[in-house]
């Protein structure tokens, strides 16, 4: 894959900003979660986030360390909260909940829903739900839109067992966000976009409820991540468009 060089202009006192262990940025994702957090070939972790990651490591002049971790306890605060990271970088939708337990950037990709099923099943859309069985990431938005939707679900604790489970036919049809879910159907022809559900979700970068220097510090990376195309370079990179 084609390396796309940051060159991020930023003047940060990284001096002064906590981290868990000096020297080390350390990050949360729960992987796989492609093409935003997945192991290539080497067994390294790569992806959209990821780079981001690094990006901000860059700056604070850091390694970087990514901390695989369950979904739940990125979601829940409680991963950031027990210092198993400084920042949980994921994929994660901001929502008021989670802003309760933790420190949201501001948001760096929109992301709303979809619906993918197989390319040669009956369902073309949400209005073809009843009666099927509905995949989703445990604890994610996807799962707590179909699950108030009223629809019939099976929770995956990651986003690599629900496509095997869509792809095995243990369950008719995936409901996640577009970013990855469009990637997918992308990557395999044995699975069919069928619908973006208009959630209006953003994603964010997160930090500890009482970590807002490090928050601050990440806004404005982000900001000149934006300023200096790097941004819309790596969205380039790994969502191509
Ligand atoms: N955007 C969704 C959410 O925040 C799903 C994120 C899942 N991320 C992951 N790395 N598995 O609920």
């Amino acid at each position: 894959e084609a390396q796309v060089e940051a060159d991020l202009d930023v003047d940060i006192d990284s001096e002064s900003l906590e981290l868990i262990t000096e020297g080390t940025l350390q990050v949360c994702s729960d992987v796989p979660y492609p093409p935003f957090e997945y192991f290539d070939e080497d067994g390294d972790v790569v992806g959209f986030d990821v780079d981001i990651a690094q990006g901000i490591a860059d700056v604070l002049g850091v390694e970087l360390e990514v901390v695989q971790t369950g979904f739940e306890g990125i979601q829940s605060g409680v991963a950031l909260n027990s210092e198993s990271c400084d920042l949980a970088i994921s994929g994660m939708t901001i929502t008021e909940e989670r802003a309760g337990n933790m420190l949201f950037s501001e948001p760096y990709l929109d992301d709303n829903l979809a619906l993918m099923s197989p390319v040669d099943s009956e369902i073309s859309g949400l209005d073809d739900l009843d009666g099927v069985t509905v995949g989703v990431q445990a604890d994610t938005t996807g799962d707590e839109y179909a699950t108030s939707e009223g629809f019939e679900t099976r929770e995956y604790p990651d986003s690599g067992l629900l496509l095997q489970g869509l792809e095995s036919g243990q369950v008719d049809a995936a409901i996640g966000n577009i970013s990855i879910l469009g990637y997918q159907a992308g990557e395999n022809e044995d699975f069919g976009f069928d619908e973006e559900i208009d959630t209006g979700e953003q994603l964010g970068i997160a930090a500890q409820s009482d970590n807002q220097d490090l928050i601050d510090a990440v806004d404005e990376i982000l900001a000149e991540m934006d300023a200096s195309g790097y941004m819309d370079d790596i969205e380039e990179q790994w969502f191509g468009d």
